[in-house]
């Protein structure tokens, strides 16, 4: 097997050092241990977002191929059965998408499907290959996948083309998918903009409703939809590149995944969610500027 960035022994000694020194975020050495088992998990996927293809003056010439690169040999190592690009693929751009597909995303050799972000737009001229983002990608702004039997509901939260707008989701439709799917094992929401105002109860920038009261409230209740069925497990945020790790809402796990591209931010990196045998879940994120895990959370 090829070599890993990181070892067992590596990560359980990270876990040891790293409860020893923060009492209030300590690694719990049992996710540790999970997510660097020699055996495969039985399903694994990633969360990449803000790509910025196309932002002038940036490294997505570097930073995307290097995601490629690192999403592959992941696949090689302990496998990866999806990767969701949560928003921003490319930046102020209709027409960008036949690039970043030719010139790197046909490289991916996992199944990859794209959530809309608010840099990433559509033109609604008929006709035009940046109609609608189901014209590019084949399927809906608000759309959801099945695999296996985990459920992944991509929601939109941006404008047509307009990114300075940052929007709830649409409710009706979330709740519809989320009835229509009470039986099912393990669902995980995908939106870009995060749905809760920031500095609310501490959450980070950029989320919905900073300037308007009605959008702020939209929010609030998508999340507080979402945080009433317990099959969803999770909901994970592209936008904010600053943040890389889990806030905590009535219980419910909302991750950050920094970003792959664009002119700020984080380390940069993306995020893995691996279920074991037992239905038992891990998520890290990874920093692939220095090859280093971080922020391990069981859900
Ligand atoms: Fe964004």
């Amino acid at each position: 097997m090829k070599k890993q960035d990181y070892s067992r022994r590596d990560l359980l000694k990270l876990c040891g050092v790293t409860a020893g020194v923060s009492a209030l975020s300590p690694v719990p050495c049992s996710i540790a241990a999970a997510l660097s088992d020699p055996e495969k998990p039985n399903f694994r996927f990633a969360i990449a977002s803000d790509l910025h293809f196309g932002q002038k003056e940036t490294a997505f010439a570097e930073n995307i191929p290097l995601l490629i690169s690192r999403l592959n040999r992941e696949k090689v190592d302990r496998g990866l059965d999806a990767v969701f690009l949560n928003g921003d693929i490319v930046h102020d751009s209709s027409t960008a998408y036949e690039a970043v597909k030719t010139n790197y995303l046909t490289k991916l050799n996992t199944t990859y499907y794209a959530i809309k972000g608010n840099h990433d737009y559509v033109d609604g001229k008929k006709g035009s290959p940046g109609e609608s983002w189901e014209k590019i990608w084949g399927y809906p702004r608000n759309h959801v996948v099945s695999i296996k039997k985990l459920t992944f509901i991509l929601a939109d939260t941006t404008a047509q083309q307009q990114a300075s707008q940052y929007l709830p989701a649409d409710i009706d439709w979330l709740k519809e998918q989320l009835d229509a799917r009470k039986q099912d094992e393990a669902i995980f929401v995908l939106m870009h903009i995060a749905q809760r105002r920031q500095g609310v109860q501490g959450w980070p920038k950029f989320g919905v409703g900073l300037d308007n009261d009605e959008h702020a409230k939209a929010g609030e209740a998508v999340m507080t939809l979402l945080e009433s069925y317990k099959n969803v497990r999770a909901v994970f945020h592209g936008h904010d590149h600053d943040s890389v790790g889990r806030y905590v809402s009535e219980k419910k796990p909302y991750f950050f995944d920094s970003h792959v591209g664009g002119s700020f931010g984080n380390r940069i990196g993306y995020r893995i969610v691996e279920i074991q045998a037992d239905k038992s879940i891990a998520t890290y994120q990874y920093n692939m500027q220095d090859s280093i895990m971080m922020n391990q959370h069981s859900l």
